[in-house]
């Protein structure tokens, strides 16, 4: 089966009340974790790499796979090239077998990022490949790019429909209140639980959202930094050795509702990282005397793959009991 597109994924998810998951892959592991999970879920999902993968792992390695995944599971996959940050990586990405990608110009002027974009766009359409775009700027870190907790700016529902259609992007990333990372707040900006003693963030800004989807119905929505920062990982980190204090990220509920909505894409990281991470510390504090590595990264596999079977059912809607998901998942 080859890779897919975005374009049939987000119509059924935009018509179907659902979103599809945007799992950042790193390694053979994770990449086995996530689409055995969508594979067991009859689940679409989508598999991006980062600049910062790119060169973890090298294109190639990134590529075959996720190409092998197709082989051994049948499910739709789409490739996706996530915060691309110039034309040429997202040249480079769209040459090599990508079939998706974003081109991340939010830090620049408006009419930059419309340029930058356009340009990207062409190239892209030529080729056969969708493009996300970005406007507005979440808080956290990205590569080597740390936005402050205050220097976010929420996206501007009144310029989204220009942006829209002079870069001629297939989708569009917004800045609602999510931010990256496993730290997505700071204490200061929540509250905290008196029973438990986990912070509580401020709610996203669905009103926000709201006015977008008016601007421009039917065009499928993107939400970055939509980890939840499970806090059953966190806590078997801290319980074998870690030391993560007050992560915090994005309430599922909220995630939910958003996913119910334009929001056709929900990108998720961390969560990933924190469930690997829980995983292969847990192992070595059980067995201190393993050294394979199949011994001890298998564990965070496992727990990958439980991960995103409980995001898919719980959270995206994705799983193939959506009607909408049989017919996508038939198609192939
Ligand atoms: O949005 C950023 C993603 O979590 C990718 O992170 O640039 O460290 O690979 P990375
Ligand atoms: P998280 O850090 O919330 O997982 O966000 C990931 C992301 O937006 C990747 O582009
Ligand atoms: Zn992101």
């Amino acid at each position: 089966m080859p890779l897919v597109g975005t374009k049939e994924m987000f119509k059924k998810a935009y018509e179907g009340g659902f979103a599809i998951g945007a799992f950042n892959v790193n390694n053979m592991e994770i990449v086995q974790g996530i689409t055995e999970a969508a594979a067991a879920l009859k689940s679409p999902v989508i598999l991006q790499c980062s600049a910062g993968a790119r060169k973890y792992a090298k294109h190639a390695y990134l590529v075959h796979l996720v190409k092998a995944a197709l082989e051994v599971e049948d499910i739709p996959i789409a490739l996706h090239l996530d915060h691309g940050p110039d034309f040429e990586t997202c040249k480079s990405c769209i040459d090599g077998g990508f079939t998706s990608v974003m081109i991340d110009k939010s830090g620049l002027s408006f009419e930059d990022n419309i340029k930058e974009t356009k340009r990207v766009v062409e190239y892209a359409h030529a080729h056969g490949v969708v493009v996300e775009a970005e406007l507005g700027t979440l808080a956290g870190i990205e590569d080597d790019v740390k936005v402050e907790h205050g220097n976010e700016a929420y996206t501007r529902p009144e310029e989204v429909e220009e942006f829209v259609s002079r870069t001629g992007c297939d989708s569009l990333a917004i800045a609602i209140g999510t931010s990256h990372g496993a730290y997505k707040f700071t204490p200061e900006q929540c509250t905290r639980d008196p029973e438990t003693g986990i912070l509580v963030p401020p709610p996203l800004r669905f009103d926000v959202l709201a006015e977008i989807e008016k601007k421009i119905p039917n065009f499928p929505i993107v939400l970055h930094g939509a980890s939840s920062v499970i806090q059953k990982y966190v806590k078997i980190i801290n319980d074998n050795g870690g030391k993560l204090k007050d992560a915090v990220g994005i309430p599922e509920d909220q995630l939910r509702k958003a996913a119910k909505s334009a929001v056709c894409k929900i990108n998720i990281d961390s969560d990933l990282r924190l469930a690997m991470t829980a995983g292969i510390r847990e192992h070595f504090m059980q067995h201190p005397d393993h050294f394979d590595p199949r011994q001890y990264i298998a564990p965070g596999r496992d727990y990958i793959k439980e991960l995103v079977e409980h995001k898919i059912k719980d959270v995206l809607g994705s799983d193939g009991s959506a009607p909408a998901i049989m017919d996508l998942v038939n198609a192939k």
